[in-house]
């Protein structure tokens, strides 16, 4: 167990009938409101109608800042953060998914300093006062409704990078998972692999040799990502299965699965992010195509670790190590399919002669994260293995 700091300043109000609660809580930290989403799904099933009612309540001024595609644009940040300026807005309130959320954060970073927000993202700046933010969630996936993470695309260089900084954790965020019931079966699976990854990255970078605490809590929610999904999938309107994949996601990326791990890296997401700035493919779903190659090309080089991960979460008992390893890498890829989630990057339809400029451009994001075991001929050779 290494040193850590755990320290999680957000509130959560989970559950049915939480979101009128959210005027009141925006309030707490001012009054001139940014009310932040997506492309319309919230205006589709009354949320929206929802939303302001309780902003105006509580006698919220709000402007309106809507549009936020999947996969969050610079260019949409700095329209955000023009608005936030003009309105004198003092409180961000974000209602969506990821994207939402981590525009909204990075709307929160950029509107009271005078430097292009980007430079947040290449780590020339850091995060000075912020304006504080409250969510509420209507994806499980990133966890970024109770983390201080977000990632956004730089449209005009083609790079998707993310970072973070304490002072951008929410500061309330509701959660009711009837809210969900809507999200289509495609994004519902890409929600739960994206929590899934978030597990898998910590749980195969640590070099910690002894954390059986955070061992069973990352392969407990993996365990619980793949059931209650399936759960969903079943019957998009079942509460229990929403609720326990909406806690799963926020619990798979709010810092307590990786305390006392040390250094871990983020290789996956990584790749990936290079995926969704040049093709748009959704998060959950770059995710799944690169997963199955990453993990058979560092399979190689610890098995008994993936060994430990296809026992304890395929319950994999025969064969040798390197057996069970590469029998848990096919049973977490036959699950992607199941879900109808692509397992290649050719399933995504990128040719494999694109790999050199992938890689070249995930190399970028690798030197901003500091990423020193890396290089562009490892990323190559790991997207040879997701052909
Ligand atoms: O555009 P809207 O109307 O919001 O529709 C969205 C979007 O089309 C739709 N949707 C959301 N809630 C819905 C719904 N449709 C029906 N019913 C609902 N209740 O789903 C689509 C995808 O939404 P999006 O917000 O893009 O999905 P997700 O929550 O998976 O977020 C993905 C983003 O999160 C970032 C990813 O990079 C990606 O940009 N991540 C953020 C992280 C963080 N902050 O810590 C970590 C993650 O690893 C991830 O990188
Ligand atoms: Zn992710």
């Amino acid at each position: 167990m290494q040193n850590f700091v755990f320290h999680n300043p957000t509130k959560i109000l989970f559950g049915k009938n939480t979101v009128p609660l959210i005027g009141a809580e925006t309030v707490l930290f001012g009054k001139r409101v940014l009310l932040v989403y997506g492309t319309g799904s919230i205006k589709k099933r009354g949320l929206y109608d929802q939303i302001v009612q309780s902003l105006h309540a509580a006698a919220a001024i709000i402007t309106e800042h809507g549009g936020v595609q999947p996969n969050p644009l610079l260019s949409h940040v700095h329209k955000g953060i023009k608005l936030a300026r003009e309105n004198n807005c003092d409180v961000v309130c974000a209602v969506g998914g990821g994207s939402v959320i981590d525009e909204a954060k990075a709307i929160c970073a950029g509107t009271p300093v005078q430097h292009d927000v980007w430079k947040f993202f290449t780590g020339k700046k850091s995060v000075k006062n912020p304006l504080p933010l409250t969510t509420v969630l209507t994806l499980a996936a990133s966890g970024s409704e109770m983390n201080s993470g977000m990632v956004i695309t730089n449209d005009a260089t083609s790079q998707k990078f993310g970072f973070g900084n304490k002072q951008l954790f929410p500061k309330t965020s509701i959660l009711d998972p009837t809210i969900t019931f809507s999200v289509p079966a495609d994004y519902t699976a890409y929600g739960a692999i994206d929590a899934i990854s978030h597990v898998l990255e910590c749980y195969f970078t640590t070099t910690d040799p002894y954390t059986p605490v955070q061992d069973r809590l990352m392969e407990g929610i993996v365990m619980n990502a793949i059931e209650s999904c399936n759960r969903v999938l079943a019957n998009p309107d079942d509460y229990h299965a929403r609720a326990d994949l909406m806690w799963t996601a926020s619990l798979a990326l709010n810092g307590l699965t990786s305390s006392g791990l040390g250094k871990v890296g983020f290789p996956m997401h990584m790749i990936e992010h290079s995926l969704s700035a040049f093709y748009n493919v959704p998060h959950g779903a770059g995710l799944s195509a690169v997963i199955p190659g990453w993990m058979r090309f560092n399979a190689k080089l610890q098995p008994d670790r993936f060994a430990q991960f296809a026992t304890r979460v395929f319950d994999k008992r025969t064969g040798s190590i390197e057996e069970k390893a590469t029998q848990g890498i096919e049973a977490l890829g036959n699950w992607f399919r199941e879900v109808k989630s692509p397992t290649s990057i050719t399933a995504l339809n990128i040719p494999g002669t694109d790999i050199p400029k992938i890689a070249a451009n995930a190399m970028t994001l690798a030197k901003v994260w500091r990423m020193r075991d890396y290089s562009e001929e490892k990323i190559e050779a790991i997207l040879d293995g997701c052909l």
